[in-house]
Formats: C-alpha cells, sequence, structure tokens
C-alpha cells in the first residue's frame, strides 16, 4: 500500500539495526505500537518470540489482524473465487463514493464500487452465519481494504478525489487473496491509543513509528475505515469524510511533546527505537532531550529517496531526498 509514513522501503534498514542493537529476537518479546500496514512487524513476524502491534485505526487493525496476527496456515482460495464471483449490488459505497448514484463523488468507478458493497457484506454476512472464522474474516477483510486501495481514484489518500478516473482506478476488481506468512511467534493485536496501551504491555524490544506531521491517519483514510467499519452515516462535505475522525497527539505541535515524554516514561522495555523523521513537528534536539532522561541514547540517520504526488499531475511522482532518524533509547 502507498502509506503516509510507510517503512516498506526502509523495514531491512530498521530491522537490521534492531538486530545489531538489542537481543535476539528469537528471545524477545517485540512490540510495535503505531503499526499502519505492519511493513516492519512483518519482517520480524518469523523471528521473534512475540510480537505486540498495536493502530487506532480501523483499516490498519485489519491489515494488523491478518499480516501479524495469522500465524497458522490458511486456505482462503475458495472464499476469494466466490467472492470473486458475486454480482455488483448498489450499497453505501457506491451510493456515497461514486459519481453514477449523483453522490458527486468519485472515489471509484461504479462497477468497481459496487465490487466492493457486494463483497463487503458477504464477507459480514459469512461471518455472522459463523462461515468463517475470526482468522479468516480478516484475512478477506485486509484482501479487500488493499484491493479497494489499489483500485481508488486518488493521487495519494482519501482527502480528495481525481476528477477523472485514472488509469489504474479504471482496472475491474479482482480480488486478490493478500499475503500470508505463518510463524510460531505469539501475537498480540490491538487497536488503541499508543500512550495508555504502553501501560498495560512489557516486554524487550519496543518500536514506535508515530505521525511526524499534522495529517490525521483517520482524515486521510477514511474510506478504508468506512470498508473496514462496513457501517453507515451522513457523510460530510465534497470529501465524504466519516462524522468523526481520532485525532493524534502525535499530529499536535501542542501536544506532541508530552505524548513522547509519557510514552517512553511508561514503556517498560529495554530497547526503544523510534522512526521520527527530520521534518517531523518535533524538532531532534527536542526529542533527544526527552530520550536522555530516560536512558542512554544515539542517533542513526540514513537518507533515501522519497516519491510524493504530483499536484499538477496526478500519474506524476516527485523524487526528493530526506533523511530518517532512527532514534534508539536504552532505558536504564
Ligand atoms: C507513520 S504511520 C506508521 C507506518 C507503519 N510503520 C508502516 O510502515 O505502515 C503512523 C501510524 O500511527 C497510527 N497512530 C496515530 N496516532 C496513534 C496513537 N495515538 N496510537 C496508536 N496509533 C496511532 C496511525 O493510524 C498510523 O497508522
Amino acid at each position: 500500500m502507498n502509506y503516509i509514513g510507510s517503512k516498506y522501503k526502509l523495514s531491512s534498514f530498521i530491522v537490521d539495526e534492531i538486530t545489531r542493537i538489542a537481543v535476539p529476537l528469537e528471545r524477545a518479546v517485540f512490540a510495535e505500537l503505531f503499526g499502519g500496514t505492519g511493513a516492519v512487524a512483518r519482517r520480524i513476524k518469523t523471528k521473534a518470540k512475540e510480537i505486540i502491534v498495536n493502530d487506532t485505526e480501523a483499516y490498519a487493525y485489519a491489515l494488523l489482524r491478518h499480516y501479524i496476527g495469522n500465524t497458522k496456515i490458511l486456505e482462503a482460495h475458495e472464499f476469494i473465487e466466490r467472492l470473486n464471483a458475486l454480482q455488483p449490488i448498489e450499497g453505501f459505497i457506491f451510493n456515497n463514493y461514486c459519481a453514477g448514484s449523483g453522490s458527486g463523488r468519485n472515489y471509484f468507478t461504479d462497477w468497481n464500487g459496487k465490487k466492493i458493497d457486494v463483497m463487503r457484506s458477504a464477507i459480514e454476512r459469512w461471518k455472522e452465519n459463523n462461515s468463517l472464522t475470526e482468522d479468516m474474516y480478516y484475512f478477506l477483510l485486509a484482501s479487500l481494504i488493499e484491493c479497494a486501495d489499489a483500485l481508488a481514484n486518488t493521487a495519494s489518500v482519501y482527502g480528495a478525489y481525481l476528477k477523472h478516473i485514472k488509469m489504474s482506478a479504471a482496472k475491474p476488481m479482482v480480488l486478490r487473496a493478500a499475503l500470508h506468512e505463518t510463524s510460531r511467534a505469539r501475537t498480540q493485536v490491538y487497536q488503541e491509543d499508543a500512550n495508555k496501551l504502553i501501560k498495560q504491555i512489557k516486554g524487550d524490544i519496543l518500536y514506535l513509528d508515530p505521525p511526524y506531521n499534522h495529517r490525521q491517519y483517520g482524515a486521510n483514510y477514511h474510506l478504508l475505515n468506512t470498508i473496514a467499519l462496513n457501517d453507515t452515516f451522513e457523510p460530510k462535505g465534497k470529501t465524504g469524510l466519516r462524522p468523526d475522525y481520532n485525532r493524534s497527539a502525535y499530529c499536535s505541535r501542542s501536544q506532541v511533546a508530552d505524548a513522547f515524554d509519557h510514552i517512553l516514561s511508561q514503556a517498560d522495555f529495554e530497547f526503544i527505537f523510534i522512526s521520527y523523521n527530520n521534518e517531523g513537528l518535533l524538532d531532534e534536539t527536542a526529542l533527544k532531550k526527552i530520550c536522555n532522561q530516560y536512558g542512554s541514547y544515539q542517533l542513526i540517520r540514513k537518507s533515501y529517496q522519497r516519491f510524493r504526488a504530483d499536484k499538477q499531475n496526478a500519474r506524476n511522482h516527485i523524487a526528493s531526498r530526506t533523511e530518517e532518524h532512527l532514534h534508539v533509547l536504552i532505558k536504564k
């Protein structure tokens, strides 16, 4: 998924540093509390003794519940075939987020909006009549979320849709099974505020990748939350936002320092790794000062190429170099 702040491309660097500095993963309880798409935890899944993952957003929970929480062999092929064979229906997504319903919004082609509707309601119905285990429910839901996201008619996030259907969004939807990897690790998956969850867990290695700017994930990915939650409401404004969404303290300049201080003070983990962009709301010196209160600190820098959508032309991406910072705190 093309996710804001995704660590997909940086995940091998991050895991290498964790492996170099912390206790061996096979003996470790590893926790990632801002899990998003699970890019880092997925690399750890087959290595750690135990993994705890978390994110406040419903779509991220569904992805993490599958990618990390599903550890046993699961055969989704038959369900995926049945979902693909369903006839499209006019449901909540078509009625509110597709142009053909007269909604005024253009997030998916009419066909794909109706396919998302029929698949999402079938997955829920199968769960309600006990045709699916919880593991399989999240396997299918994660597959649907990823597939819908790949067909979204947006430049990147769901804060706006494009006027004309772009090439990638025009493809008729064919559901593909999300990747699945078995593991012997024990897993726990949560959908909570990281600053609350930190008081309930403990372990050896903590990886934190909070938002680094004011962009709230609940607003920017509202449609993925709607697919995950399968609820109905009166969509707000031009973009069709949900009536409410989570507001993270890490997206607020006035709250971010306290949020960091709180989570680090409460953490019952010896090795703490924090990904934080050099353009973040909290500057490097301030984060270093907070970390220094709780143990020994070092900063690891990695320069990499980033791509962002070109506002003038949705098909273009602008490349720029940025520096990723991995802050390491070894707690006293
Ligand atoms: C930078 S992204 C993480 C990206 C992730 N490492 C990946 O590679 O996909 C930050 C994540 O933190 C989540 N988040 C924001 N505030 C949170 C909070 N207070 N507690 C838990 N999760 C939060 C967002 O929903 C988002 O998925």
